[in-house]
């Protein structure tokens, strides 16, 4: 397996371009399966969780052709995929492919909308929390469906199609959100979704639905209202800006200091994430081309943080948080409210020189002024990164191991630390 080799200690200093956000790619991708028509996605990034959700949209009967480079088109820019569902094949989505992209359970609804029914392998425990899908399935029987678990399989059925109804979630839920819109867009009348999810991600898949031809209101706050239609067609649609690829980087900078400009992000993305940042020292500005990130000498300051729901502080950005906070000049209390068991990069961090104990769903953290490379691993994608922010800045050289994680959630990561001055290098696995 590749490993990932850091020398800490230089700053960052240059450009980096956010890639498109794997967590609005992987619905869009789904939506696909909604239409006969051709669904075109620009911006897509180059990502294993993208490459593993194309094999379980083929295996449904979805074709796809990348589109190549064009004219003026920047080295890294994204890819354009045409997704073409005209005919579903299968309605299974079995173990093996759902196992691997916990995502991929959100096929569910579509297949559900468009053929009547669906059978797809429950997505099972991972490395974050129990992750249920108990309030997803309370939506797709709330639009009509009659809902079977059986061998480890959702078997749902709507025979005469779904129809609208009212969605009260009793969590904010990204997924539950999603399965929602997709759901609901083709079912028979109107739905009402209450305490929906407001993330950007979720507003784009909105977004989309609108050019696909849904009639959908609300996307961005907590109430949306959906009225079915009977079919949706094609569109061209461009993701939106990865946040938490842009967060993590602005982490980093103010891990190392230096100055870098993160093409595509804008504030609006990050709102929360942001003032926490400039509470910690470093210095953020908004351009026409993306947001500005320095930090020049002067300590890192501790901060308290509690992550939520959209606007609140992304969970998705708690690990790269807490590695930032290793090196405070102080306290700082990390809590955690979305997944029970986030904190698997507690004890990587600590072989860096950390020290953090915890508290339930709390992490102390007690800043330090120095830490010493180490061979680190985790597993999830989120705590991997973190393990990468915090080998930037300790002394000597870390080996990640498990690069795998890394790949699943982040284009490109260690060409684009080393053009901004990282000493990174990815240590191939022969054969
Ligand atoms: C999405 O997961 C993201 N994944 C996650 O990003 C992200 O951490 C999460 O939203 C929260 O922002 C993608 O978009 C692909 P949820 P999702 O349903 O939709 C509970 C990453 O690193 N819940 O909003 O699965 C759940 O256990 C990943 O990119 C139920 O109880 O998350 C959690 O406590 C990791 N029953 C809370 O709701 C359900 O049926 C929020 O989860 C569904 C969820």
């Amino acid at each position: 397996m590749d490993r990932i080799r850091i020398v800490g200690g230089n700053p960052l200093n240059g450009l980096i371009p956010v890639s498109g956000a794997k967590n609005a790619a992987l619905p869009l991708m789904i939506a696909s399966l909604l239409t006969a028509e051709t669904l075109t996605l620009e911006n897509v990034p180059r990502l294993a969780d993208v490459s593993q959700l194309m094999r379980i949209l083929g295996n449904h009967g979805v074709d796809y052709r990348i589109e190549g480079k064009r004219i003026g088109d920047a080295p890294y820019a994204g890819q354009t995929i045409q997704f073409h569902a005209a005919d579903i094949v299968d309605t299974t989505a079995p173990y093996e492919l759902v196992s691997r992209l916990r995502a991929s359970f959100w096929v569910i609804a579509p297949l559900l909308a468009r053929m009547g029914e669906a059978k797809v392998s429950l997505p099972g425990g991972c490395a974050i929390g129990t992750r249920p899908v108990d309030l997803l399935l309370m939506v797709l029987e709330k639009l009509g469906a009659e809902i079977e678990i059986d061998s480890g399989y959702v078997l749902a059925k709507a025979r005469r199609g779904l129809r609208g109804g009212e969605i009260d979630f009793a969590k904010v839920t990204v997924g539950g959100t999603h399965t929602a819109l997709m759901a609901a867009s083709l079912a028979h009348g109107s739905t009402l979704i209450k305490n929906a999810a407001r993330e950007p991600e979720v507003v784009d898949l909105a977004d989309c639905l609108v050019k696909m031809g849904a009639k959908i209101k609300g996307a961005g706050t907590s109430r949306i209202e959906i009225e079915g239609v009977g079919s949706l067609q094609g569109a061209r649609h461009t993701v939106l800006p990865d946040r938490i690829e842009a967060g993590t980087y602005a982490c980093a900078v103010a891990m190392t200091g230096g100055d870098v400009l993160l093409e595509g992000a804008t504030e609006a993305l990050l709102p929360v994430a942001l003032d926490v940042l400039r509470q910690t020292g470093a210095r953020i500005e908004e351009t026409p081309k993306g947001l500005r990130v320095s930090r020049n000498g002067g300590a890192i300051n501790p901060v308290d943080i509690t992550t939520a729901p959209f606007p609140g502080f992304p969970t998705d950005l708690q690990a790269q948080f807490m590695a930032l906070m290793t090196r405070a000049e102080g306290t700082s209390r990390i809590t955690e409210t979305i997944f029970e068991n986030r904190f698997m990069h507690v004890q990587e961090l600590a072989r860096l020189g950390a020290r953090i104990r915890l508290e339930g769903d709390a992490a102390i953290v007690e800043g330090r002024p120095v830490l010493k490379g180490a061979p680190v691993m985790a597993t999830d994608l989120r705590a991997s990164v973190s393990l990468v922010i915090a080998a930037l800045a300790a002394e000597g050289e870390t080996l990640v191991h498990r690069v795998y994680h890394l790949d699943r959630g982040f284009e490109r990561l260690e060409e684009k630390l080393v053009a901004c001055g990282a000493d990174v290098e990815r240590l191939r696995e022969a054969g």
